[in-house]
């Protein structure tokens, strides 16, 4: 009987077996057995197990760094401004890109058209679409209004050996593998998707890619809770990934980088969803702000993207529940976040909100993940418990950010100059931060006036 092509090993203690268990025999550990390929024992074939063969080895001569060649990347632009910034100017050949977001958020348009663009600038290209067939990508092509999409190389197929074969016979510049959870190697038994797959496949494809300097974007799908389904794997194999963000429902999208070989993580690109494909919203402060309202419970957060500053509006919505406990519901920001501040709400500045429902909003679809955004979460819901519009000067909406201490004091966040910068680039000021309020009862008294002593009081 042929030998299984495949073994399980352990993820916690390494122990091998032949088959799958629930739990490892070495250690003892639930659900960490995980098949990959049995290595190929060839003479001079590189052992992944290693050890064996090492003995065997010639010894290396180390090189001193200095004497390294190393040439400045050249990139290839995808014709896409907000994407090649991301990606640190474009995309470095033979360099593989995970492009990872939740279904429907625009991963394959996006991929599409910069090899739209990228064909129409004259580069070999290759769309490997193992999820959707050849038609329903011509569909999609037919709609965008960038570069050359129906003259865009493709095969619909799943198999990894025949996806391997065409790119090597093809030897495209760019090319997109849409996703890397469908594709199937037929030498693991396990389901397309499942972390052997998902490494086996991005392991072998980067072989290829490195060795004939392809640059692959590989397109992989999240789970609810943000993380990359299965390949978290991936993200150490990788040069660069890049998080697809938004909500399938909103207008707006952003492109972050969280890992980048050739470039900062602290770039991010937003898009706008049209009819005809994404188009780059190059100045998304501009768009946030007039589209601020100026009611009680609004209030605009000078966030940062990455490293770029944005201004959002946080609204907020408070009113007499008739639950126990009472309705707590944020979009766009951490619920936990939430709960701490109106603890501190509550306990530093009177505005007691125990048996009250409190909506938070973020608008727009943007996500604030970073403790600046305390400060607007306080105001807004300050502003809307008591009824009260939060104004700068000229009657422009307040501006703020800023960290809320649990004491109740305001604490620095990073980026203090470069937020200051845009709310005054739109003439908002003077700001709320912890720059000119050292507690949030100080924020609130210079931005409800009477309404926050009156509670203080109270
Ligand atoms: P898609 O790129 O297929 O998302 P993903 O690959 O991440 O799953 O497209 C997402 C949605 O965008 C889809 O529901 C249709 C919509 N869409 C537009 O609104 N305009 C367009 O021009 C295109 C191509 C898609
Ligand atoms: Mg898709």
């Amino acid at each position: 009987m042929p030998r299984p092509a495949s073994i399980h090993v352990c993820s916690a203690c390494g122990h091998e077996s032949a088959r799958w268990a629930g739990r490892c025999a070495g250690c003892g550990e639930w659900n960490t057995l995980v098949e990959q390929l049995r290595p190929r024992a060839q003479p001079g074939a590189a052992a992944r197990g290693g050890a064996a063969l090492a003995g065997m080895r010639q010894a290396l001569s180390p090189v001193a760094l200095g004497e390294v060649e190393a040439t400045w990347h050249e990139r290839l632009s995808t014709g896409i401004g907000e994407l090649d910034e991301v990606l640190g100017g474009g995309l470095v050949p033979g360099s593989l890109v995970l492009i990872g977001g939740s279904p429907g958020i625009g991963k394959s348009t996006l991929t599409t058209m910069a090899l739209a663009n990228l064909v129409q600038a004259g580069r070999r290209t290759l769309y490997v679409s193992a999820e959707e067939s050849a038609a329903q990508i011509r569909l999609r092509a037919q709609r965008l209004k960038t570069g050359a999409p129906l003259q865009i190389p493709v095969i619909a197929e799943t198999d990894l050996d025949a996806v391997l074969a065409t790119l090597t016979a093809e030897r495209p510049e760019v090319c997109v593998i849409d996703s890397v959870q469908t594709l199937h190697c037929a030498e693991l038994s396990s389901a397309a998707g499942s972390v052997a797959q998902v490494r086996e496949a991005a392991e072998r494809v980067m072989r290829v890619a490195k060795s004939q300097r392809t640059a692959v974007l590989l397109v992989g799908h999240v789970t609810k809770d943000g993380a990359l389904a299965g390949p978290r794997v991936l993200e150490h194999l990788v040069d660069c990934v890049l998080q697809f963000e938004g909500e399938r429902e909103r207008t707006y999208r952003t492109v972050r980088a969280i890992k980048n070989r050739f470039g900062s993580t602290s770039q991010a690109g937003v898009f706008e969803m049209r009819d005809h494909g994404l188009v780059e919203v190059l100045d998304a402060s501009a768009r946030f702000v007039s589209e601020a309202t100026r009611a009680p419970g609004s209030v605009v957060l000078c966030a940062i993207e990455g490293s770029r500053p944005l201004l959002v509006e946080v609204q907020a919505l408070v009113s007499r529940s008739e639950l126990v406990p009472p309705r707590r519901v944020v979009t766009g920001f951490d619920r936990n976040r939430l709960a701490l501040v109106l603890a501190v709400l509550g306990r530093h500045a009177g505005i007691g909100l125990g048996a009250a429902d409190v909506f938070v909003n973020v608008v727009g679809g943007v996500q604030v993940e970073e403790p600046g955004a305390d400060l607007a979460v306080a105001l807004a819901v300050a502003s809307a418990a008591r009824r009260r519009p939060l104004h700068g000067e000229g009657g422009l909406p307040l501006a703020c950010f800023g960290e809320l201490g649990l004491t109740g004091e305001l604490r620095s966040v990073a980026h203090a100059e470069r937020r200051l910068a845009e709310a005054a680039r739109f003439g908002l000021g003077p700001v709320a931060s912890p720059e000119s309020h050292a507690t949030l009862q100080s924020a609130l008294e210079a931005a409800l006036g009477d309404a926050a002593r009156a509670a203080v009081a109270a």
